[in-house]
């Protein structure tokens, strides 16, 4: 199985600059908790603005470049991560970025959604959600964010 984990506003920002707009203690409790002790991967911007704060058991990084990344495994394509997580034998939760999401999307099994119920500024954003591919399995609403649980249409 792979999994979206992200949050955004209803504008489908996700992000400004290098940081989250926001600080919502609950959301990032509830996401912790989800992939805790799972594969992540995760872009290598991502990786660097949250590197000693990571959640996640195997932890899989998607660079370009042969940066060092201290505790994590470094993957030149979004196809080599989803291999080496396989070679886990674990499912693999995608933490972003922007662009990491935009690759995970056709692969996506799960997406794990928390709608941010505040409006914020932000340049970094989730791409479409088709509902002609989504079914919505649950919806659980927070003080501050609804939290979406997507299944893919098969
Ligand atoms: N709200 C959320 O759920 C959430 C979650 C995570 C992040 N964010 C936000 O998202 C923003 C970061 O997103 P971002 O898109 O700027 O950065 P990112 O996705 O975290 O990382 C981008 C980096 O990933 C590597 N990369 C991207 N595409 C690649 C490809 N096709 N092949 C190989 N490597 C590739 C490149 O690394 P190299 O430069 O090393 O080659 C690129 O610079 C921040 O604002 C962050 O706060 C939000």
């Amino acid at each position: 199985m792979i999994a979206i984990v992200a949050a955004m506003t209803r504008g489908r920002v996700i992000g400004i600059g290098d940081s989250l707009p926001w600080n919502i203690p609950d959301e990032t409790r509830h996401y912790r908790k989800l992939v805790n002790g799972k594969t992540i991967i995760l872009g290598r911007k991502t990786f660097e603005a949250m590197k000693g704060n990571l959640p996640g058991l195997n932890k899989i990084v998607i660079s370009r470049s042969t940066v060092q990344v201290e505790g994590a495994e470094l993957c030149g394509t979004f196809e080599e991560a989803l291999e080496k997580s396989r070679a886990y034998g674990s499912d693999a939760f995608v933490l972003g970025g922007q662009s990491i999401f935009e690759l995970a999307m056709p692969y996506a099994d799960m997406m794990f959604i928390s709608y941010i119920k505040k409006d914020y500024e932000g340049d970094r954003f989730f791409p479409e959600i088709d509902p002609a591919d989504w079914n919505v399995e649950s919806r659980q609403d927070f003080a501050e964010f609804e939290y979406v649980v997507y299944s893919r249409k098969r």
